[in-house]
């Protein structure tokens, strides 16, 4: 098959592309170079920064196979691709684990100021007295989105002695046992948003969850809370939590591995602030995971070329 790759993957994953197939590798290409590279393919493995637009399928007339080398969606045309009669496959579930435990690590990071003394002890400072934070256990972890990571998350959290709550889009029968099995209370957003200490995202993009962390949300988060986005960048109004932090509202720090706007080069807003610990979408980088996502990237590969690719988004 012709392929574009148009992200890193798994290096064993590419090597077995690349001994089967005629691959054509081009990561972090803009929308107008996809556009160009994918004239001739048949397929295009791709994860989060890459976007399948609809100038980009328009301009790919032997595409078949969209393969997205992780879960988020929000990154395609999805109903165009569908109406061009494009596959699309992707690795669901892969990426459970090691968000929740960045989770963690950011939470963490967050409540112990990790990032912060490691930067003033480099500079050599030696601020103890600044370095206090507060303790898990005890605390509340609250969920919004309860699904596949939101879920594990709640699930450490009750590890660490923290009261775990959350909430689900779509609280169908059985969430709230099977939640219950996990150790966390089903409950409403509102709730979740009040009584939370640690508020953790793990919602995926789309119009209803835009901005949903905004100006009203923030002012009704509870006092002396913190913030957690592991879902994607445009779920929190940056702007909103810049002047939040800035001017001492009710939460006093946030820990954002997703941005508004992400890549080489651009400097998130709230950079400048203390009280801020940022990585660079690497939620999924736990190299057991992409190894795994890898070989499954392979495996849908084969299953195309054999017709027997029948996976449901
Ligand atoms: C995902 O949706 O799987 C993650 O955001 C990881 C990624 O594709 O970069």
């Amino acid at each position: 098959m012709k392929i574009l790759l148009a992200s890193s993957i798994d290096p064993a994953a590419i090597d077995a592309l690349e001994r089967d197939h005629d691959v054509v590798r081009a990561f972090n290409a803009s929308e107008e170079e996809l556009a160009t590279l994918v004239a001739d393919r048949e397929a295009v493995i791709f994860r989060s920064g890459v976007t399948i637009s609809a100038q980009v399928l328009d301009s790919a007339p032997n595409l078949a196979l969209l393969v997205r080398a992780g879960s988020g969606l929000d990154n395609i045309d999805l109903p165009y691709a569908f109406e061009r009669g494009v596959q699309v496959v992707r690795v669901p579930g892969s990426s459970a684990q090691p968000v929740a435990e960045l989770t963690f690590a950011l939470l963490l990071s967050l409540a112990r100021k990790v990032t912060l003394a490691d930067r003033l002890l480099r500079e050599g400072h030696w601020p103890k007295a600044e370095l206090g934070g507060p303790l898990l256990a005890g605390k509340t972890i609250g969920i919004v989105g309860a699904g596949r990571i939101g879920s594990r998350v709640g699930e450490m959290g009750a590890a660490w002695g923290m009261r775990a709550i959350g909430c689900v889009d779509n609280p169908h029968a059985g969430v709230q046992a099977a939640l219950a099995d996990r150790g966390i209370s089903l409950t409403d957003f509102d709730t979740v948003v009040a009584e939370s200490d640690f508020l953790c995202l793990h919602v995926p993009l789309d119009e209803r969850t835009h901005h949903m962390i905004g100006a009203d949300v923030l002012s009704r988060m509870k006092e002396r809370s913190f913030l957690v986005n592991v879902a994607r960048g445009g779920v929190v109004d940056e702007q909103a939590l810049l002047t939040e932090l800035r001017e001492g509202g009710r939460v006093l720090g946030a820990a954002l591995d997703v941005h508004e706007r992400e890549g080489e080069g651009v400097l998130s807003p709230l950079a400048a602030l203390p009280n801020v610990v940022l990585s660079p979408h690497i939620g999924a980088m736990a190299w057991d995971s992409q190894r795994l996502i890898g070989e499954r990237v392979v495996e849908l590969l084969r299953a195309h070329e054999q017709g027997c690719l029948d996976q449901q988004l």
